[in-house]
């Protein structure tokens, strides 16, 4: 993967998606999200060409959309299929866990994940030779032999490393949390769709639509509006009814407030920022297709729409009761209010 190839990336997803992509001299090529506000496969389909590479599904606020259809269309055409699974360790499609549909997995373990160890991740592989590659890079650029020591012997693991080694105590914190995810993820489902439930019958409240609800991870519940006005209106309302964290949290929010999770919020890539003087990898000449490419607002209609429209509240694993009740009982206030 390197200039003249191009990732194919949804709109809606996080900063590391782009520079993944970026800092190895490929280009990302956007594409939009639909109703599971996960990537489009129909749009995926229209953006595949003779330069794509690879596809980098992302698993969005704990659920996975439709990577069944994009696991297909990747295998289809021949190119490799890489799922970022940071937002939703645990989550699965019909019973098929998040991270197997493709060729590379990752997950996060940064703190406000499903699970954490302070910070840190995991790679998950289906080649063993591909592994190991990803093995050197995340560490010295070799591969390293039964014993831990590093093997400079062979050709294909003669490589420049990132030094990115999670730490041996972080690793055992994340063991530990491993053993506590399923607790984790199952409360949040629960409470999560206990509320859904609960306010399906309020018209003009619209849900994420998510294709296997028994494998949600949980950890968000994404609502949607009939115009921005409402959306605005009703988020505020439910603050003011408590449905809040303390004051600058991102508990409740409304999508406009998700900051870099929206492509055109990015300024490193809408200005199309280098780490070089050059300007690479936008200068390389194989780039050159990317000249008259633009990532501004606009660019993916599906996007912009559930940014201008759609909300975010953060389902936490330890909610009583009482709290799902207050929440129900302030949802459907608010309704009652803004949309009549
Ligand atoms: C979708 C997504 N991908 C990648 C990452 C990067 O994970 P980390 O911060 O552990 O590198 C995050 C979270 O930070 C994320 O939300």
């Amino acid at each position: 993967m390197g200039p003249g190839d191009e990732v194919a990336v949804p709109g809606y997803m996080w900063v590391s998606c782009l520079s993944a992509v970026i800092r190895l001299g490929a280009i990302p090529r956007l594409v939009d999200i639909d109703d599971t506000f996960c990537m489009d496969p129909a749009d995926l389909e229209a953006k595949i060409n003779e330069r794509t590479k690879a596809v980098l599904f992302v698993n969005m606020s704990g659920a996975p959309g439709h990577i069944d259809k994009i696991a297909e269309i990747t295998k289809k055409h021949g190119i490799y299929l890489l799922e970022d699974c940071a937002q939703a360790a645990g989550s699965s499609l019909h019973g098929k866990p998040t991270g197997s549909f493709g060729d590379i997995a990752i997950f996060s373990f940064q703190l406000n994940k499903n699970m954490t160890s302070g910070d840190g991740g995991m790679m998950m592989c289906r080649d063993e030779h591909l592994y190991k590659r990803c093995f050197a890079i995340h560490d010295l650029g070799y591969a390293r032999n039964s014993e831990g020591r590093l093997d400079p012997s062979e050709e294909d693991f003669q490589l420049w490393g990132v030094g990115a080694r999670m730490s041996e105590l972080a690793g055992a914190m994340a063991l530990a949390q491993f053993r506590k995810l399923d607790k984790i993820t199952g409360s949040m489902r629960n409470a999560k769709w206990r509320i859904r439930e609960q306010l399906s019958d309020i018209k003009g409240l619209g849900f994420r639509e998510i294709p296997d609800p028994k494998g949600d991870s949980g950890p968000f519940m994404i609502t949607t509006y009939e115009s921005q006005d409402l959306r605005d209106r009703f988020v505020d309302a439910l603050r003011a009814e408590g449905i809040r964290g303390p004051e600058g949290s991102l508990t409740c929010i409304k999508m406009n407030e998700w900051g870099m999770h929206w492509y055109f919020n990015n300024p490193s890539l809408v200005q199309k920022r280098s780490l070089s003087k050059d300007g690479f990898p936008w200068t390389h000449p194989s780039n050159a297709f990317c000249n008259d490419m633009s990532y501004e607002h606009g660019l993916l209609p599906g996007c912009d729409r559930r940014h201008d429209t759609g909300a975010l509240m953060a389902v936490a694993s330890c909610l009583s009761d009482r709290d799902i009740d207050d929440i129900v009982t302030a949802y459907r206030k608010v309704a009652r209010v803004i949309l009549g």
